[in-house]
Parts: C-alpha cells; sequence; structure tokens
C-alpha cells in the first residue's frame, strides 16, 4: 500500500500580511511536502487562514470595515503570496468555508449532547492577543510573556470543554510516544506545563455575542460564538474532510503539524483531548519550530518588525531567501535574521559552491566535449571516493527530511556539492584537456561530474523546485526522469551520455551586501 503523509501549517490570523514568521512555516511544509510526493507517498498539504476572533475584530475597528471584509482581503494576500511564492498546498482553508463550519457545528453539538460541554461562570486574566485566559506561568511582572501587554480581568458565564479529566491520559500518552513532539525540549515544556495545570480547569469554548459575534454560532446556544481557538484547531479534520472523506482515516494516522513554539499549548495540550473527545487518536507528530528574530525580539505583526517575503523575492529572488530561511533555522531553536547575514550565506553556499559546480560542469563539457555527455570510461580513484559520497547522501537526507531537520537536510546535500567541487579540482579536467594521453580521463571526468550535478538537481527538488528544474532542463533531462526520488539520485540511474547539455547564466548571481546590516 502506499504510505501517506499529511502536512499542516497553522492557519494564519487574517489581521496583516504574510512575514518571515508566517513564511518559513510554509516553505517547511512546502518542502516536506515536495519531499514525499517524491518519494512516492500520497501527500495532502494544509494551510489557510484563521477568519474569526478578537484580533480581526480589533482590526475591523481600526479599518472602520466590517470583520468579514478585513478577514476576507487578508486571507486573499496570504492565498496570493503563496501561489506567487509557488508554494504548492492541496488545500487553502478559510475558517468561513462551508464545511469547516458545519464540521465545527457538528462536533460541538456531539460533544454537547454527550455532557463533555457544560456551562459556567468563570473569572479571569484574558490576553486578546492570544485570545485566551492566561495563568501564571504565561504572565511576567504583569504581562502577557508574547504579547508584552497587560490582561483584562473577565467574568463571563460560558461553556466549557471538560479538559481537566484527560490530564494524566495525556502526561501517558506523550510518555509512551516519545516522537509525538518534537523537539524534545517542547515535550519536556509540555509536561511541565501538564505537571502545573493539572490542578486547573477546563477550557472556555465560547464567547457572549454581546462582547464578540465574529465566529462560528454554537449550534445550541445562538447567544454564543465559539471561541476562536476551538474553531481553528478543528480546521486539522475539516481541511481533509473529517468525517466521511474516503481517504479521512488514511491521512489522518499520517498527520504531521507544523507549528513555532507560540502556540505550542493549544497543539500540545488541547487539541490531542478534543481528539480523544471525539474518538480519535492524536494526530502523528507536532514539530515544534522557535522564532525569527530581528535585533532579537520576535518578528511579529503587533511589535511591527516584519520582513515581507515579496520584498525578498524582488529584492534577492526567491529562492535563495528559501533556502535561506530553511538552512539557517536550527529546527526547534530561535534564528537571528539579519540581511548582510543572509547576503553572506546565498553568496558563499549558492553563488560559489552549488553555482559554481552547475557552471565549471556545463561550461567544460561545452568546451571539452562539444556540450555532450561523453561516455565514462573505468572509474579511478577520485571517482569512487565521490561516488561514495553521493551514495551516502540519501540516507542521511531521508533521515533528516522525516525528523524534520532541513538545515542538516543541505549540509548533508552540500556536502555532495562540495566533494564534487573538490573531485573538479583533482581532476583538473582543464589541464587534462591540453593533454591527449589524459583523453579517456577527461571523459570519465566529465561524465562522472554530469552524473553528479544530477543527483544534485534531483535531490534539490524539494528544497529549491525551480533551481533543480532549471538544471536538469540544463542538463536535458525531463521532469521526473529517474522516478521516484529514492531511485533516481542512485548513480547511473539515468544514462545521460550522448546529451547535450546547455550551460546558460549564472543559476544565483553573486549578490553584492547591503550597507550595513539591515
Ligand atoms: N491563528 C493561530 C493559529 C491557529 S492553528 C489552528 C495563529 N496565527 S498566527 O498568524 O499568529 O500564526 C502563528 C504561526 O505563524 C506560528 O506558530 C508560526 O508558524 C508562524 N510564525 C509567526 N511568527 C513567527 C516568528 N517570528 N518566527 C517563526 N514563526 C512564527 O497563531
Amino acid at each position: 500500500m502506499t504510505r501517506a503523509f499529511y502536512v499542516t501549517t497553522p492557519i494564519y490570523y487574517v489581521n496583516a500580511d504574510p512575514h518571515i514568521g508566517h513564511t518559513y512555516t510554509t516553505v517547511l511544509a512546502d518542502t516536506l511536502a515536495r519531499y514525499h510526493r517524491a518519494c512516492g507517498e500520497k501527500t495532502f498539504f494544509l494551510t489557510g487562514c484563521d477568519m474569526h476572533g478578537e484580533k480581526v475584530l480589533e482590526a475591523a475597528r481600526t479599518r472602520g470595515a466590517s470583520p468579514g471584509e478585513v478577514a476576507d482581503h487578508y486571507a486573499r494576500r496570504f492565498r496570493a503570496t503563496w501561489d506567487e511564492l509557488g508554494l504548492a498546498y492541496s488545500r487553502f482553508i478559510r475558517t468561513t468555508d462551508p464545511d469547516h463550519v458545519r464540521g465545527v457545528q457538528a462536533i460541538l453539538s456531539r460533544l454537547h449532547r454527550e455532557g463533555q460541554i457544560y456551562f459556567q461562570e468563570y473569572e479571569g486574566d484574558y490576553c486578546v492577543g492570544c485570545e485566551r485566559f492566561l495563568t501564571e506561568r504565561d504572565l511576567r511582572d504583569g504581562l502577557c510573556r508574547d504579547h508584552e501587554r497587560p490582561p483584562e480581568k473577565r467574568r463571563e458565564a460560558n461553556y466549557f470543554f471538560r479538559i481537566s479529566a484527560h490530564f494524566e491520559w495525556l502526561v501517558g500518552w506523550i510518555r509512551e510516544h516519545p516522537d509525538f513532539i518534537r523537539p524534545e525540549s517542547y515535550r519536556n515544556e509540555v509536561l511541565g506545563m501538564l505537571r502545573e495545570e493539572s490542578g486547573l480547569g477546563d477550557l472556555c469554548i465560547s464567547r457572549p455575542k454581546t462582547r464578540l459575534d465574529w465566529g462560528i454560532e454554537l449550534p445550541f446556544d445562538r447567544d454564543y460564538v465559539c471561541y476562536v481557538w476551538f474553531d481553528a484547531l478543528i480546521n486539522y479534520l475539516t481541511g481533509i474532510g473529517y468525517p466521511d472523506a474516503p481517504d479521512f482515516a488514511e491521512y489522518w494516522a499520517a498527520c504531521e503539524h507544523l507549528v513555532a513554539k507560540d502556540i505550542l499549548k493549544p497543539h500540545a495540550v488541547f487539541w490531542p483531548i478534543m481528539l480523544r473527545a471525539l474518538g480519535l487518536e492524536p494526530m502523528r507528530r507536532l514539530c515544534v519550530h522557535g522564532y525569527w528574530n530581528v535585533d532579537d525580539r520576535k518578528v511579529s505583526k503587533s511589535l511591527g518588525n516584519m520582513i515581507s517575503p515579496l520584498a525578498m523575492r524582488d529584492r534577492y529572488g526567491f529562492e535563495p531567501f528559501r533556502y535561506y530561511l530553511l538552512r539557517e533555522m536550527s529546527f526547534g531553536h530561535d534564528a537571528s535574521f539579519t540581511e548582510a547575514g543572509m547576503v553572506a550565506r546565498i553568496n558563499a553556499d549558492l553563488a560559489n559552491n552549488l553555482g559554481n559546480l552547475v557552471s565549471r560542469t556545463l561550461q567544460l563539457t561545452a568546451r571539452f566535449a562539444g556540450g555532450q555527455v561523453p561516455e565514462a570510461g573505468a572509474p579511478g580513484g577520485p571517482e569512487g571516493e565521490l561516488r561514495a559520497v553521493a551514495e551516502a547522501a540519501p540516507a542521511e537526507i531521508d533521515a533528516c527530511l522525516r525528523r524534520t531537520d532541513p538545515r542538516r537536510a543541505l549540509e548533508a546535500l552540500f556536502r555532495v556539492v562540495d566533494a564534487a567541487n573538490g573531485y573538479l579540482e583533482k581532476r583538473e579536467p582543464w589541464r587534462a584537456a591540453r593533454d591527449p594521453a589524459r583523453a579517456a580521463e577527461l571523459c570519465t571526468t566529465l561524465a562522472t561530474a554530469c552524473e553528479v550535478l544530477r543527483i544534485v538537481a534531483v535531490w534539490l527538488g524539494p528544497f529549491l523546485p525551480v533551481a533543480s528544474g532549471e538544471i536538469q532542463a540544463r542538463l536535458q533531462l525531463l521532469p521526473g526522469e529517474g522516478g521516484l526520488i529514492a531511485d533516481a539520485v542512485r548513480f547511473g540511474a539515468v544514462p545521460l551520455a550522448g546529451r547535450t547539455v546547455a550551460a546558460g547564466p549564472p543559476l544565483f548571481p553573486r549578490i553584492e551586501p547591503p550597507e550595513g546590516d539591515a
């Protein structure tokens, strides 16, 4: 049976344009989805927008528009941005989509009917930024840690979902499934949270319409709308056609959520318990990354220090920016964005290292073999060494991608690029070409370099799809030639001899460093 893979991003709030943080998660999901598709797995990549909640209402008030108009405007901007950047999601969900609204209401009715939702009065510290009541842990010096603003005291009669009864089960689940929350530091953080939260109460899942009327109406009480997080998390189910789509169960069993640490608690605590209440297993994995910081502060709409992916695309090209995001952040840790750092990384890895391999290999073939990939002769020591590096890479890249570590995967791939450049230095085809006695060696060198370039190009597919396609086109390869990725990256998988290659302009032109550090 074909394996399945289901990857999700958070559904983003619609109160401002996408920035580097949203772009990172979405690019990572796109990379994983492309990889699993290339492995022949049945893959679904879900992203979208969280249309409801108080943030949208606040934004609508500031702009003098209706929440629907504001939400619609920004949801279009998100979708258009991902489309322009070529991020190949399977569905872009909005929580106003009729199938989602129906799904949420059906779930609410069921949980209410089963007595898992009850009505009660409650008082607490509420943060509009988080859209939830805070606990002691969420506060620092009386301010919300994430939003750096004071919470409001709120007292309300509301509906509550019984989550406290499941904390013990959840601790057990996390202990028995060491890979459920990744990296381990976040797993430990969640276990810590659960130790502290166990004395605490249930989850408030409603908002009175008198205060907030922008949301999904509770099917059993028309005076209330559903709490935005309860509605939003359910997108991961409705997005793949819960409950009766034919492949729902198959995708659900293979579900991996990508989120940043800001939304660890709803995903690691509320969500598995909601799923349990519905009789579903938790998602297969929760992969948690750190923040992109600028000047040591998290990039966020509320702090106003956003880096726009479209502006980066216009200035540097999207794939160099995409490469930088995937290569620079160590998964689970924060990363610091600087334009100078990005330019240095792009110049070193793409313009020099990879760009050099592409142009040298193709230009040498053009110059010394009339542009036709020659037949390789018997391999010598340097060929054997290069081949060994190329053959070690697949297992490592695969393992890194399957544990959501694109940085290490790229490091492993670039070891092949380094080895290929080193190989050319050793074989010196520019010298061999001047010595008729080395004609056979020259053919072997050019053929081997072209073959490794082909393998590198196939591997680049999930990370840099446009560059990958371009290198393959220059090698006169058809898209998908060589079959599934595990086959296509084998040495000699696609015969290149006799193909006419095209050198072309530099793939990644060198970028002038910005003046000062942006
Ligand atoms: N709407 C909720 C998510 C509901 S999911 C059921 C939400 N939206 S958000 O627009 O605030 O997006 C948060 C997510 O955007 C983070 O978890 C992360 O994926 C991404 N990022 C936003 N800012 C970020 C950084 N500065 N750094 C890295 N990623 C961050 O929360």
